[in-house]
Parts: C-alpha cells; sequence; structure tokens
C-alpha cells in the first residue's frame, strides 16, 4: 500500500510521489475519476472520467457553469467524498484505500477548506473559531497564540473578538481562512470563495490567496465563475457536463488590486459586438 508522505523520513513503507521536470511534487493526481449520485431511479453524472495532476505550489482555478461538478470534483480533492470509480492519490496516499483515521487526519493537518458561505458558527468569536481546528487535531502548544496569528496574516488582528454579526462579507471570509491556515496545511481548497462577496472584498480575498501560494507555497485549488479571477491564478481547468474540456496555463497571472477589472460595460460591448459580427456573417 502507498503510504502518506510526510517527508521526515520516518516511515519504511513510504512512496515519494512522482515529480515534474523542475522537481516539483505531484500533490494531486486524480485519475479517471467518476462520480454518480444515485437521486431514486435517477442516476447523476456528475463526473464522467476526470483526470488531472497538479503540483506543489501551484495555483489553480477551476471555472465552469453551475452544476458541471465542480463542487463535486472539489470534495473529491479535500478527500470529503469517495469517487464511484478512479483513483486519487494525495501527496502519494492512495484516498480510495485509506481509513478513515487517515483521512481524517489529512482533512486536519494537510488540507485547509474556505466555503462560499464561509462556513463560520454564529455565537462564537473570530479567534474561537480559528482555534477549533487545532482543538480537534489535537495540536499542542499555545492554540490560542496561533489562532491570533492567523488572524494578524489575514489582517483582523483587531477583530478576535468579534462575532460573525459583527463583521462584513469579506471579513468573514478571512475569519474562514485564517481557520483554514492555522493548523499550516500544504493544500488550500476554496470553492467560490468570492462568491458571495462585493468586488472590493473578493479582491481583498484573492490577494490573501496570492500572498499565501507565493510566500508559503501553499498549493492552492480556487473555485470561481469569474473570468477576472481566474486571470489572477497560475492555471485555469474548465470543467463542463462532468468533464475537463480545457486545461491552461496563465501566461501573466494579474496581482490582486494591481489591475482593475473590466468595467461591465467594456465587457458587455466586447459580447454585443461578437454577437454582432456573427450575425454579421450569417448575413454576409
Ligand atoms: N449530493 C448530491 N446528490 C445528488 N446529485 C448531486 C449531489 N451533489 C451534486 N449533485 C448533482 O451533480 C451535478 C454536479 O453538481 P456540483 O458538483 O455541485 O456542480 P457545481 O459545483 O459545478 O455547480 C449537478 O447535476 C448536481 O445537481
Ligand atoms: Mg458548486
Amino acid at each position: 500500500m502507498v503510504r502518506w508522505f510526510s517527508g521526515n523520513g520516518h516511515g519504511k513503507s513510504e512512496q515519494e510521489p512522482p515529480r515534474d521536470a523542475q522537481g516539483r511534487r505531484v500533490i494531486i493526481d486524480v485519475r479517471d475519476v467518476t462520480k454518480v449520485y444515485q437521486m431514486g431511479d435517477i442516476e447523476v453524472h456528475a463526473l464522467r472520467g476526470v483526470s488531472l495532476q497538479i503540483y506543489e505550489g501551484e495555483f489553480v482555478s477551476i471555472m465552469g457553469p453551475s452544476g458541471s461538478g465542480k463542487s463535486t470534483l472539489m470534495n473529491i480533492l479535500g478527500a470529503l467524498d469517495q469517487p464511484t470509480s478512479g483513483e486519487y492519490f494525495l501527496d502519494g496516499l492512495d484516498v480510495g484505500k485509506a481509513s478513515d483515521r487517515e483521512l481524517a487526519r489529512i482533512r486536519n493537518k494537510r488540507i485547509g477548506f474556505v466555503f462560499q458561505n464561509f462556513n463560520l458558527l454564529k455565537r462564537t468569536p473570530a479567534v474561537r473559531q480559528v482555534e477549533l481546528p487545532l482543538i480537534y487535531a489535537e495540536s499542542p502548544g499555545n492554540r490560542r497564540q496561533r489562532a491570533i496569528a492567523a488572524l494578524e496574516a489575514v489582517g483582523l488582528g483587531n477583530r478576535l473578538n468579534h462575532l460573525p454579526s459583527e463583521l462584513s462579507g469579506g471579513q468573514q471570509q478571512r475569519v474562514a481562512i485564517a481557520r483554514a491556515l492555522v493548523n499550516e496545511p500544504s493544500i488550500i481548497l476554496a470553492d467560490e470563495p468570492t462568491g458571495n462577496l462585493d468586488s472590493k472584498s473578493g479582491t481583498e480575498v484573492l490577494r490573501i490567496f496570492q500572498e499565501l501560494n507565493r510566500e508559503k507555497g501553499i498549493t492552492t485549488v480556487f473555485v470561481t465563475h469569474d473570468a477576472f479571477i481566474a486571470r489572477h491564478t497560475d492555471r485555469v481547468i474548465m470543467l463542463r457536463d462532468g468533464k475537463i474540456v480545457a486545461d491552461k496555463r496563465v501566461e501573466q497571472p494579474l496581482v490582486a488590486g494591481e489591475v482593475e477589472r473590466p468595467s461591465e460595460m467594456a465587457e458587455l460591448g466586447e459580447i454585443f459586438r461578437k454577437t454582432y459580427e456573427s450575425t454579421a456573417e450569417e448575413i454576409d
């Protein structure tokens, strides 16, 4: 059995995952994965044979229309759900063969999750929310101190005792990021983390993800509907009807906050121009 590669050199049965030409490890290795949901008599084919390799330190966005399988894929990547068929190796560990205990350990210590709806506890102050994963992981040391440091890292050092209702959407999402960060994961999985935010808070949240990726080398997978946001990542994967239809490197990723979002009018203009052009062609 392929063992979790922790890099500490203790376990003899550990097997190093494959590396690319630059020596980067494949950290996420999905092989021909399908997911079928059974809804009474109806089978919903949410993923129809997805193969995907993500290297350590990559910042990848996953795009695709609603219902194309993005969240299903993220749940599998996070070992929250198992595929119907196919294999998934997470940093060398065969997730399909891992025990519940191993999976829980990975989710707690190696992966940070961020969701569209923040998923914060309503009556719990920020610092306590961020402390919780440390308590679940039975992490030693001064938990409160580490929670404070994580909140400081996302610019919320002055909001430690605020409840979610006392914070803006952008601030709530930053608490959620601090919570994802506090166990020092090697992977962050974020499912539409800017989906409920206005453009300014969205940019702020994006800037934090970019910094975590660039400065700490955290492998980041980021689901978004928004092509402008995707242009801030290294690589864009497009899903449609449960299949990968495009997988492209972003030539020069934008730096969050440095480039203004093209105005809606400009974007609309572009769409209309194309529409008229294609109409003109048809008339020709
Ligand atoms: N728990 C579930 N039970 C049944 N069908 C589901 C479930 N979760 C997702 N689906 C279906 O699987 C397809 C992909 O859903 P999802 O992965 O949530 O797409 P996305 O995140 O891209 O919007 C959709 O048709 C959706 O209705
Ligand atoms: Mg979704």
